[in-house]
C-alpha cells in the first residue's frame, strides 16, 4: 500500500516555536553561560548510588509499586519541615510533590487560567512559565523589575486603573521573588507586604516561584508572599537546585482546596514514586546543611569570578545588579546594542548566553543578555566573559556585518 504524506492539523494551543532556542553547539571548548544548570561535581553521587541501592535492595519490590514504599510520606514530611524553617508551616493536605517545579508551575496556571484571563508577569520573566501562560490562552501584561524586584507601586497602579475603569482585573500573578531568573534581584520586604495585600484586596492569586531561595549568599532571609498570604499564593520550589535536576522532584504549597484541584489535573498518580523512594533514602544520608553550604561556597565563589570578568572585560559598557544568591548574572547594555545580533557572533568565538528577549512577552529585552555563573567552573566563566566581550566589541565597532 502506498502511503501519500498529508499535512495534519496539530491542536491550536501547541506553540509555533520552542520556549527558548537551545544551543547546538557540541565542541568541548565551547563555554555554555547560557544553561541554567547546576553543577554536576556538586551532585551527591556517592549517597545517591548508595540511596538507589538501599531503595532497591531493601523494598525494591514496594518502591517500585505505583504506591512506593514509604518514601513519599518521608519526602512530604522532609517539605515540611524545611518549610517550617522558612516560616511557612504547612498541613499535610497543604502540599504537593511535582515533576519538578516546572510542572508546578503549568499545574498551577493551569487550575487558575481559562483563555483569555488577565495574568500579570514580570518583565522579564522566566521563559517556560510564560510559554505554558501563552498555552493556556492568558492574556498578557508585564510589569518591569529594579534592583528591589518587581514595582509593585505600578502594579498597584494598574490595579486602581482597572478598577476605576471597570477593564478586567487579573486573576493572578506569576512572581519569582527571590534571585530572580533571570534578573538576579530579591523583593524587598515593603514590597512583599504590600503585594500580600493587594492580592487579598483585588482577589487575585501568585504564582511564588521560589526555586533559587535555598541558593542564599548572605543568610538574610526575607518572609515569602506565601508566608504573608497563604490564602492566595500558590508556592513553588524544587530539588533541581539544591540535589540534582534529573531527579525531576519539586513541591508546590496551597490552601487545601488549591491542590486537590492540582491533583486533579495530575493524571498518572503520584510522580516519580521510585525516584522519592531514593531521594527519601537520600536526604537521610546527607547534612543537608552542610551539603546546602558547599553548594552556596561554590556559587558565590564563581559569582564573583563572572562579576570580576565582566568588569575587566565590559568595563562601563555593562551594567547589572549583584545577585545574592541564584544562578544567573543580568547584563543590562546600552539600548541600540542587540543582543539577539550578538549571539552567533559569540558562538563563533565559543561562548554562549540567553538574549535579552526570550525573557520578555513582546519584543522588548533586547540589550540585555542572561548569563549563568553555576554551570560552568572558574576557568570556563573567565574565558567564556572574555570572548563575549571580543564578540561584542567587534559587533561594536560594526567590523563584522550580521545578518
Ligand atoms: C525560576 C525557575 N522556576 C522553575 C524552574 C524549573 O525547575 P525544575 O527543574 O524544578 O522544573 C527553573 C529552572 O530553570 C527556574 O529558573
Amino acid at each position: 500500500m502506498t502511503v501519500t504524506r498529508q499535512s495534519f492539523q496539530f491542536a491550536d494551543r501547541i506553540p509555533s516555536t520552542p520556549s527558548i532556542g537551545s544551543t547546538t553547539v557540541t565542541s568541548p571548548d565551547h563555554v555554555h553561560l547560557s544553561f541554567g544548570f547546576a553543577a554536576p561535581h556538586l551532585f551527591p553521587i556517592e549517597q545517591l548510588n548508595e540511596a538507589a541501592t538501599e531503595a532497591i535492595t531493601s523494598s525494591g519490590r514496594q518502591a517500585l509499586q505505583y504506591s512506593g514504599a514509604g518514601g513519599q510520606g518521608k519526602i512530604r514530611q522532609w517539605i515540611q519541615s524545611r518549610s517550617a524553617v522558612h516560616g511557612m508551616h504547612v498541613k499535610e493536605d497543604e502540599l504537593l510533590v511535582t515533576y519538578g517545579s516546572t510542572q508546578g508551575i503549568d499545574l498551577a496556571i493551569n487550575v487558575l487560567v481559562n483563555p483569555g484571563d488577565h495574568v500579570w508577569v514580570e518583565a522579564p520573566s522566566f521563559f517556560s512559565a510564560l510559554q505554558s501562560l501563552r498555552i493556556a490562552g492568558a492574556k498578557l501584561t508585564s510589569f518591569p523589575i529594579d534592583n528591589d524586584g518587581v514595582k509593585v507601586e505600578l502594579i498597584e497602579q494598574a490595579l486602581l486603573e482597572a478598577e476605576r475603569s471597570k477593564a478586567p482585573l487579573p486573576k493572578l500573578l506569576y512572581i519569582m521573588p527571590t534571585f530572580h531568573n533571570p534578573g538576579g534581584v530579591t523583593l524587598s520586604v515593603e514590597r512583599r507586604i504590600r503585594l500580600a495585600e493587594l492580592a487579598q484586596r483585588y482577589n487575585f492569586f501568585i504564582i511564588e516561584d521560589d526555586a533559587y531561595m535555598e541558593l542564599n549568599f548572605t543568610g538574610e532571609q526575607l518572609p515569602t508572599l506565601y508566608s504573608l498570604c497563604p490564602e492566595r499564593v500558590i508556592y513553588l520550589n524544587t530539588f533541581s537546585k539544591i540535589i540534582a535536576p534529573g531527579l525531576r522532584l519539586g513541591w508546590a504549597l496551597a490552601q487545601k482546596e488549591v491542590i486537590q484541584k492540582m491533583k486533579l489535573l495530575m493524571l498518572g498518580g503520584s510522580v516519580g514514586v521510585f525516584t522519592q523512594e531514593i531521594l527519601a533514602q537520600l536526604l537521610e544520608r546527607i547534612d543537608f546543611e552542610d551539603h546546602l553550604g558547599q553548594l552556596k561556597a561554590y556559587y558565590k565563589n564563581n559569582r564573583d569570578i563572572m562579576v570580576d570578568a565582566t568588569r575587566q572585560h565590559f568595563g562601563s559598557d555593562v551594567t547589572f545588579h549583584l545577585p545574592q544568591g541564584g544562578f544567573f548574572i543580568w547584563l543590562a547594555f546600552n539600548p541600540g546594542v542587540n543582543t539577539t545580533e550578538l549571539l552567533p557572533l559569540a558562538a563563533s568565538k565559543g561562548v554562549s548566553f540567553v538574549g535579552g528577549r526570550s525573557f520578555y512577552i513582546g519584543q522588548d529585552g533586547l540589550h540585555y543578555a542572561r548569563v549563568c555563573f553555576s554551570y560552568c567552573n572558574g576557568e570556563q566563566i573567565t574565558r567564556g566573559i572574555r570572548a563575549l566581550a571580543e564578540a561584542y566589541k567587534e559587533w561594536k565597532s560594526g567590523t563584522v556585518q550580521i545578518g
